[in-house]
C-alpha cells in the first residue's frame, strides 16, 4: 500500500498522540534534558503533538494555533548542545522503538528529525 505523507503511514493523529506519550517520559528521565523542560509537560506535549503532526505531513495543527513554527529561534532561549540533540533523537529513537510502527518508517521518521535536532544546536 502507498502513502502519501509519513504522518498517514504511520496511522495518523492516534500514532502521533501514541508517540509524543512515550517520549515526554524519557526526556524527564534524562538527565541532560530534564532540566530544561517544565515540571508540568502536559503543554509541551500538545504543542509537540501539534507540530510533529505537520512535520510528517498531517494537518497544520501547530501552525493554526502557534503561527509560524521558526523552531530554531524558539529554541534559542534554551543552551542546546550537540550531547542534547544526540541524546533528544536516543529518547525518540526508543519512544518508537515501544510501537507497533514497522522498522523502516521508524528509521526514516529518526531520519527526518535529525536535521532539525542538529539544526538546533545553539551552544
Ligand atoms: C535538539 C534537542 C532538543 C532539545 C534539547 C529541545 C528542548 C526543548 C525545550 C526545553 C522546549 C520548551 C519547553 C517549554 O515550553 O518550556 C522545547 C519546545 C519544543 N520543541 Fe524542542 N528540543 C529539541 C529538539 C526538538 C526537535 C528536533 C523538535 C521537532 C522537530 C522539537 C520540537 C519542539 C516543539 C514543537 C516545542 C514547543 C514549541 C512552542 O513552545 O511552541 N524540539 N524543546
Amino acid at each position: 500500500m502507498a502513502y502519501s505523507t509519513i504522518y498517514e503511514a504511520a496511522g495518523g493523529a492516534p500514532a502521533i498522540r501514541d508517540l509524543v506519550e512515550r517520549f515526554y517520559p524519557k526526556v524527564q528521565e534524562h538527565p541532560l534534558l530534564a532540566p530544561l523542560f517544565p515540571e508540568d509537560i502536559t503543554p509541551v506535549m500538545e504543542k509537540q503533538y501539534q507540530f510533529l503532526s505537520q512535520f510528517f505531513g498531517g494537518p497544520t495543527l501547530y501552525s493554526d494555533e502557534h503561527g509560524h513554527p521558526m523552531m530554531r529561534g524558539r529554541h534559542l532561549r534554551f543552551p542546546i548542545t550537540e550531547e542534547r540533540a544526540e541524546a533528544w533523537l536516543d529518547c525518540m529513537r526508543r519512544a518508537l522503538a515501544e510501537t507497533s510502527l514497522p522498522e523502516d518508517l521508524q528509521a526514516l521518521m529518526l531520519e527526518r528529525l535529525s536535521g532539525p535536532a542538529h539544526h538546533f544546536v545553539n551552544s
